[in-house]
């Protein structure tokens, strides 16, 4: 037995894996990884995988990064840890003082939790509860996207709409309000991303004429929405939602978490409509994907409805445990110098065009129904039938195959359901996009011209992934 073998026996007798029904593994080998090292990832016999989906969105500057790996060791010798009700500690603060630098103005408070769907439950509580702190307790209602995605925690299953994910645990779900996503790759045939995102506000404004006195807030993935198939969509339907979201009195909370450090084109997506969000939630490639952290950053309209005597019981007593963990702030910190010394958004513009270029061809592929780009993010559409866009029935796991065929050659490339996408690491090179494009063609030449049999059949519309 081979050494990849031989740990991966370890692992299924003693592991349940992360979005995974672990009986594939019968069919499915898992990659155990010994090494990696910039966009390469690297098994136990000497395979190199190009890491195309930056290990779901986290690790932008590459793996084993010598300046990322030198801040956190230093940090590891000074302090590990220490809680932070009560203390407070050097990387933290100067952390949440330049988060408040590079984000919008007016977002001035920043609070911590440890991943991204924590994130959002920050937010969601932090809304309501400063609606009952204002003297409006019945706003307790949230809205949010069709097609969404915010993680995998109750509350933040709540807010989203991937039926694969949530439809399981309705019963245990918050009663949130569903608004038809402004997502361009369904825009009617000649209209604009532009148009379209503009028609479709129509739905989000009568939403909140009805129900405002209800709501809380309204959340959004902006720009893009990920784990729902990397749907994109115009800036000028954030700009609307932030004009309506004023004028009637309801919170407007970003989820940035896949989207923020520069994936969509500029450092946050906000940028793009020129708006400035009531809760901006960050994580991911907040450490450059080195330590689980989560930021949520907040107006100090918010922060005054709770700053008050302890007897009125107005404070936000929530904790995470490892809340602004040191370490995941020195990894914070050094990816932030990254992006200030590397003029990283500036440099990514030239391989965020390389890909579109890479990717062309597959605009006239039979079975591609669209290649869409938002800054970083490419994605493609494969169906059925082009001319009607008809998908592949989920249970065909086309991506699957694209996915098997890409390990062989050498990439990561994990689609969700019948979308492939690249969401690579910045450091990655121009001759590396060509070769993920060209595995990416491969991959999908294969999985749409086999006839795939029907393995399983379930309720749900679509296989999707998280990332
Ligand atoms: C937009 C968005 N929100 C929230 C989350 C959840 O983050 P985490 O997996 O760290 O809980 C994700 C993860 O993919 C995400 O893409």
């Amino acid at each position: 037995m081979g050494l990849n073998d031989q740990w991966m026996q370890r692992d299924l007798a003693v592991l349940w894996h992360p979005c995974t029904q672990m009986k594939d593994h019968e069919r499915l080998p898992l990659v155990p990884i010994r090494a990696a090292s910039g966009v390469w990832l690297e098994d136990f016999e000497g395979k190199r995988y190009l890491d195309a989906v930056s290990s779901w969105w986290v690790n932008v500057f590459g793996h084993a990064n010598p300046r990322i790996g030198a801040r956190v060791k230093a940090q590891l010798d000074q302090l590990e840890h220490v809680m932070l009700a009560g203390f407070t500690h050097p990387p933290v603060i100067e952390l949440s003082e330049r988060l408040v630098a590079i984000t919008p103005d007016g977002l001035s408070k920043v609070f911590y939790a440890d991943n991204g769907s924590s994130g959002i439950e920050v937010a969601l509580k932090m809304s309501h509860h400063y609606w009952i702190n204002s003297g409006q307790p019945g706003k307790k209602r949230f809205v949010t996207l069709t097609n969404s995605y915010h993680g995998e925690t109750v509350a933040a299953m709540s807010v989203g709409d991937v039926a694969l994910f949530t439809d399981t645990y309705k019963a245990l779900l918050l009663d949130s309000l569903k608004v038809p996503s402004p997502d361009c790759y369904l825009r009617p045939d000649g209209a604009s991303w532009e148009e379209h995102s503009r028609a479709m506000f129509a739905h989000m404004e009568r939403t909140l004429e009805q129900h405002a006195h209800e709501v809380a807030a309204v959340i959004v993935e902006p720009l893009i929405q990920g784990a729902g198939g990397m749907r994109m969509y115009h800036p000028v339907y954030l700009k609307l939602l932030r004009e309506a979201c004023d004028r009637h009195g309801v919170h407007l909370i970003h989820d940035e978490i896949a989207v923020g450090f520069g994936r969509t084109g500029t450092m946050f997506a906000c940028e793009q409509a020129g708006i400035t969000p009531d809760f901006l939630v960050l994580s991911k490639a907040l450490t450059g994907g080195y330590l689980p952290m989560a930021a949520v950053l907040t107006t100090e309209d918010v922060y005054a409805a709770f700053y008050d005597d302890y007897a009125t019981l107005r404070a936000f007593l929530h904790s995470h445990t490892y809340t602004g963990n040191p370490l995941a702030c020195a990894a914070a910190l050094a990816t932030l110098d990254i992006f200030e010394e590397d003029q990283v958004i500036e440099a990514n513009r030239a391989l965020a065009a390389h890909m579109a270029r890479a990717t062309e061809h597959l605009k006239a592929h039979p079975h591609v129904a669209e290649v869409r780009q938002t800054g970083m993010a490419l994605a493609i559409e494969m169906v059925a039938d082009k001319a009607s866009r008809t998908p592949y029935p989920w249970q065909e796991r086309r991506g699957l195959r694209v996915y098997q065929h890409a390990l062989e050659r050498g990439a990561l490339l994990r689609p969700l359901g019948n979308v492939v996408y690249f969401l690579p690491p910045y450091v990655i090179t121009p001759e590396q996009i060509d070769f993920l494009a060209e595995v990416a063609s491969e991959g999908i030449d294969l999985a749409t011209r086999e006839a795939l049999s029907v393995p399983v059949s379930g309720p749900y519309p679509e296989h999707r992934d998280p990332g």
